[in-house]
């Protein structure tokens, strides 16, 4: 992995301004913050370089406002949750360059910490607009990065800083980058991959991807049903992507000659209504789905297999439920292989690494995410990684 430059390569920082480009892209209901992972994960940069004698301005995005102000995704709205897992107080600054944000900056005393508003109220953030990368870096002496869940968008704030003022990852993105490279870089093996989900369309690049990355893998969720109607199995009217047999074969073939084991389910859980614990619910072969009947989990015996194929390996990347994990007692399976790669994980014979909104979720469901060797707090950007892609924000910190 390229070299990048971390806080420890940070001199003295006491009186510089510091933007700490952070994801503060926070889940919210009913106008309260309902996750505060992100925030967590930023805390060590945040305090690090406020008790270093910085004066910090957290930078960030929330949700999509396509360049223009709206009160409902002002960053105003996460300040409080921030301050009180940070356990600081935050001065919060309605701009993010100009002199209103230069006149605000300027009454922050080492140590303070500032919030600029929203970088995507301004057109300038997605457009990547040299103008106003320049405008921001204007106020600053340095440019952390610290959101590598936001690291897929090449965006003013994510990867034009980082051109322009002298740039570092921030201990979350470090630790990131870091676990990542454990996990497909320079992995132990053998390494098996857990890639669920309802549909193969949306992971394509990362199924053709991993099968020249890993000895195993291991595919479950409705995407499985895909690659089982491939194989000439009837799913019966489970979720299935009929007109994608011929990638799924593909897929298959290239794992085949790369020598990839593709794990598909022999076992399976099926019902003919979708709904929580449905009376026409029964475990069968995937060849006795009858034509009435859906797939809506690995059957027991398919995971008692999956959890033998973990055993073997020292290395594991997870994305995407097994079954349909939020209606039970269609989440089995995925508990029990979680609970089974938890358990390997602790006992450090896997290093384990998941990532992905709804993985986190069925991890954290599974009471497994703990155990994890590490959880990525990134969505799109931990299945752009798992794709083989470049992350713009990373590659930038990498020059
Ligand atoms: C996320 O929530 O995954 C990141 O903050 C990126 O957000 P975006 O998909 O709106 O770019």
């Amino acid at each position: 992995m390229t070299a990048f430059r971390t806080l420890d390569d940070l001199g003295d920082v006491r009186g510089k301004v510091a933007l700490l480009r952070v994801d503060l892209n926070l889940p919210m209901q009913d106008g309260h913050v309902t996750d505060v992972t992100r925030v967590t994960a930023a805390m060590p940069s945040i305090l690090e370089l406020a008790d270093a004698g910085a004066k910090v301005l957290l930078l960030a995005h929330f949700g999509r406002p396509k360049g223009q102000r709206h009160s409902t995704m002002s960053l105003s709205l996460v300040q409080g949750a921030v301050e009180q897992v940070i356990g600081r107080e935050i001065m919060f600054i309605p701009e993010v360059a100009g002199e209103v944000a230069a006149q605000a900056i300027g009454i922050l005393r080492p140590g303070d910490i500032g919030m600029l508003e929203n970088t995507r109220f301004w057109p300038g953030e997605e457009k990547n607009d040299p103008d106003f990368v320049r405008a921001i870096a204007a106020n600053a002496d340095f440019y952390v990065n610290d959101a590598f869940s936001a690291a897929h968008r090449a965006h003013a704030t994510t990867e034009g800083l980082a051109h322009v003022l002298p740039a570092y990852a921030g201990r979350a993105m470090q630790a990131e980058l870091e676990a990542l490279e454990k996990a497909l870089g320079t992995p132990e093996q053998p390494v098996a991959a857990v890639v669920g989900g309802a549909k193969v369309s949306s992971k394509l690049d990362v199924l053709r991807h991993l099968v020249g990355k890993v000895d195993h893998l291991i595919i479950g969720g409705g995407m499985a049903n895909t690659f089982l109607a491939a194989r000439g199995v009837d799913v019966g009217k489970s979720l299935c992507e009929h007109e994608l047999a011929g990638t799924a074969t593909a897929i298959m073939d290239a794992a085949d000659a790369a020598g990839c084991t593709v794990h598909l389910p022999y076992d399976v859980v099926v019902a003919k209504e979708f709904a929580a614990n449905p009376p026409s619910m029964r475990v069968c072969n995937v060849h006795e789905v009858a034509a009435d009947e859906m797939i809506l989990d690995v059957g027991p015996q398919a995971v008692e297999a999956l959890g033998d194929v973990l055993k073997t390996c020292r290395t594991l990347v997870w994305n995407g439920p097994l079954g349909a994990f939020e209606t039970t007692p269609f989440d089995a399976a995925t508990v029990a292989l979680a609970r089974m790669a938890a358990a390997l994980s602790k006992e450090g014979s896997l290093t384990s690494v998941a990532g992905g909104g709804d993985t986190v979720a069925a991890l954290n469901h599974a009471g497994a995410a703990s155990d994890f060797s590490y959880i990525s707090t990134a969505g799109g950007a931990f299945l752009e990684w798992m794709e083989g892609k470049e992350l713009p924000g990373v590659a930038a910190l990498e020059e």
